[in-house]
């Protein structure tokens, strides 16, 4: 038999998105229940990104979430943009008025987000399956699902966030016809490692070589994180540990300057892809985080949007189901998409300038070039670069 219940929010996913949201609702008096596909542990440990902007940053504070991140995370000044055999340095604090980023994983912050909901008293129902949405033409949308142990349940939503990541079942729920959708492939992917070796760099750096992207970025100060550009359909099996320090060698290397090399620990090859979905809201479903739009991870922005999307949301939910005024429901796609679009130009403009096409023409080549030599050789060239990379619209709790 079904069991029948009832929220005020119904949230699909338990990733920083649908997390998050859960706990900024409830520091707003607004109850919530986060349903998640996967099991908890699956869910700490899924290495994505590991790049703050400063206003998430902030926002995690604020919302006191700050404990760990600040006495663990790293806080970075700028980074390094390497291309045609030399390294440069980008000073964010200077060009940005002071402006920084924190190295603080997403692993992290989503253990701490669940820690914070389960002693908070809040519902988090972890392995769920046939996660489905209805009643959707209606101010009184359902949430059903079967819980781990077979049980199927019918929830009663005053609103549904749709917090389910790229693959996830929210916005194809929307009504046929009602969402647009923006898109760009790329012809390459990321191969991502993780390393127990400490860095090698006491800021990222992103290289551009003529054999293509590679990354030198951290999670703690004795584990590194690197990557590297590898054709979009690459097979891993292809790709073992003595051939990608090999190839990490290879691109990131400068004479006196020397890449540390370690035990590798995980390694996987994501997909690279521009994606936005509008509008991010139909009646009572609100669309965040990577169900609504995806950045390829050149400009570290997917996660900070997802911070922005359910920072909105909370305050236009808190409005509509506890204030009873609609206005900041009504603006919140567009008060999203706003930022979505200024980080979709950003990430798109760094992954064209950095990575290196299949069959890359002369044209291409010196075109890439120029653009990083104006960077680093023009203050407003490396201003709006810095600008971007920390946050142009920090969201604001
Ligand atoms: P997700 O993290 O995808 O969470 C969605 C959740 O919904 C998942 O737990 C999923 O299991 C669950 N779910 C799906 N379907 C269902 C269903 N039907 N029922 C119930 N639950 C469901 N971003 C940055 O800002 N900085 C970076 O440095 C950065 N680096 C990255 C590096 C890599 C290699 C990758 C792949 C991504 C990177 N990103 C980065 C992007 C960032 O990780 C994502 O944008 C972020 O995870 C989005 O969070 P989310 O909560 O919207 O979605
Ligand atoms: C990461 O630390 O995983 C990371 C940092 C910056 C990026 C992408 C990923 O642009």
């Amino acid at each position: 038999m079904t069991s029948r219940s009832a929220t005020q929010v119904g949230i699909v996913g338990a990733g920083p998105a649908g997390l998050l949201l859960s706990h900024l609702l409830a520091l707003r008096g607004i109850e919530s229940v986060v349903v998640e596909d996967r099991s908890r542990a699956y869910c700490e440990a899924r290495q994505r990104a590991g790049l703050l902007e400063a206003g998430s940053v902030e926002l995690l504070r604020a919302v006191g979430l700050g404990a760990r991140m600040d006495a663990e995370g790293l806080e970075h000044g700028g980074i390094y943009l390497q291309f045609a055999g030399e390294r440069h340095h980008i000073d964010f604090r200077d060009l940005t008025g002071g402006r920084w980023v924190t190295i603080w994983a997403q692993t992290e912050i989503v253990k701490d987000l669940i820690r914070a909901r389960l002693a908070a008293g809040g519902a988090i129902e972890f392995e769920v399956s046939g996660t489905e949405l209805g009643d959707l033409d209606t101010d009184r949308p359902v949430l059903r699902y079967t819980d781990s142990a077979g049980q199927r349940h019918e929830v009663r939503c005053d609103a549904i966030a749709g917090c389910d990541g790229f693959h996830g079942i929210s916005r194809d729920s929307m009504p046929p016809g009602l969402v647009t959708v923006a898109e760009r492939g790329y012809p390459y992917a990321w191969l991502g490692i993780l390393a127990t070796v400490p860095p090698s760099t006491d800021e990222l750096i992103y290289c551009r070589h003529d054999d293509g992207f590679a990354l030198h970025t951290m999670r703690t100060p004795q584990v590194s994180r690197l990557y590297l550009q590898v054709p979009a359909d690459e097979d891993i099996a292809r790709w073992p540990d003595d051939r990608i320090w090999r190839e990490l060698q290879h691109r990131l290397g400068l004479p006196g300057w020397d890449l540390k090399e370690g035990p590798i620990t995980e390694k996987a090859i994501a997909p690279m892809r521009s994606f936005v979905a509008a509008p991010m809201r139909y009646r009572r479903l609100f669309l965040a985080g990577d169900a609504a739009h995806i950045v390829p991870p050149t400009g570290a922005k997917g996660l900070n949007l997802a911070i922005g999307d359910v920072t909105v949301l909370a305050a236009a939910l808190a409005g509509l189901l506890r204030d009873g005024r609609e206005d900041l429901a009504d603006a919140y796609s567009d008060t999203c998409l706003r930022r979505v679009w200024r980080a979709t130009h950003f990430s798109w403009w760094m992954t064209s300038m950095l990575h290196v096409a299949p069959h890359p023409d002369p044209f291409e080549t010196e075109l890439q070039l120029s653009q990083l030599r104006y960077v680093v050789s023009s203050r407003a060239a490396a201003t709006m670069l810095a600008e971007n990379y920390t946050g142009y619209f920090p969201p604001r709790w």
